[in-house]
């Protein structure tokens, strides 16, 4: 048995689309990501069970959900990678505890769980890059566009950059005492559907600028100097095309800057936003504003998290009598 657990994340960190994204932990302990258990072995196929408190909004059919459709991809290469062995299929149980187009890099969740939890059982026949490339071809698969923002930060933790080099990121400094509040408003965007909104060019003005924050953001932490990164975080590439699916984020961002956040913006394509606190009181004084004032209905939450430095990990392992 294997059981292993994937964060949250939060794509582009307002500042840079597609190119950075950061796991997320809850300060209260609680797991805000999916959980994969590799039950054992099967006989024909791969078997996929699925709970949890958001089951319901995933394909009815287990052959559908991306897990299953991890576990063949990843069989057939190791099946080319190794082909004198034979490869059991598994069965398997997926915790969905994250809201699906929730902009808590969800499909992320699900994809990196299912790969660490296989590699884990079937001896880590492949390295962390290889890995991490698979994630990606799963992600553009579900999304139709090649962004490792969600899966990178969820996988190895931290804030990081995507160099899409042969390291694929890089991990940032993380500033120590932010605390990132997540809202969920409780609809749901899809991240299609909210790339379809954006534009296919930028104007060279919007270019320039998208350039110069991120940069000067990177700059600033790698420097220590926090406030002055989070004041370069700005989206000018998603954030105006976007906000017309997020009802009351401009509303409820203008009082949160005006009570002092350091930073908000749109977690990866929404609706989820987040705030960045500079103490726990001002991030429990944020939740609440956004309690009250961002949640759509029932199905919204709101969490004061820091960012999650351990990414992806084996929450249980036993051996097989
Ligand atoms: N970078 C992606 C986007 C994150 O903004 O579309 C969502 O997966």
């Amino acid at each position: 048995m294997v059981k292993v657990y994937a964060p949250a994340s939060i794509g582009n960190v307002g500042v840079g689309f597609d190119l950075l994204g950061a796991a997320v932990a809850p300060v209260d302990g609680s797991l805000l990501g999916d959980v994969i258990e590799v039950r054992g072995e099967a006989q024909n196929d791969f078997e996929l069970s699925v709970i949890g408190q958001f089951k319901a909004y995933l394909p009815q059919d287990p052959k559908d959900n991306v897990v299953y459709q991890c576990c063949h991809y990843y069989r057939d290469a190791l099946q080319a990678k190794m082909p004198n062995q034979q490869w059991p299929f598994l069965a398997l149980e997926l915790d969905k505890r994250l809201p699906v187009g929730s902009g808590l890099g969800s499909s992320a969740t699900s994809i990196v769980a299912a790969l660490v939890a296989l590699n884990e059982y079937y001896g880590q026949a492949f390295e962390r890059f290889e890995l991490l490339e698979m994630m990606g071809h799963f992600e553009a698969k579900l999304s139709g566009s090649l962004h490792y923002d969600n899966v990178a930060p969820c996988f190895l933790g931290g804030i990081q950059l995507m160099t899409e080099d042969e390291q694929i990121c890089r991990a940032l400094p993380v500033p120590e005492q932010w605390y990132w509040v997540m809202a969920y408003s409780g609809i749901s965007v899809s991240t299609k559907m909210a790339r379809d909104v954006l534009p296919q060019t930028l104007s060279l003005a919007t270019a320039k600028a998208y350039a110069r924050n991120l940069a000067a953001f990177v700059d600033a932490l790698h420097q220590g100097l926090y406030q002055r990164a989070a004041g370069f975080i700005t989206d000018v590439v998603a954030e105006p095309h976007r906000i017309g699916l997020l009802p009351g984020f401009a509303e409820v961002r203008q009082q949160l800057l005006a009570q002092g956040a350091v930073a908000c913006g749109i977690s990866g394509s929404g609706p989820t936003v987040f705030t960045v606190a500079d103490s726990l009181q001002k991030a429990e004084q944020f939740q609440q504003v956004l309690n009250q004032q961002y949640l759509q209905n029932e199905r919204g939450f709101c969490l004061v998290c820091r960012i999650d430095t351990q990414g992806a990990r084996v929450l249980a392992a036993a051996k097989s009598e």
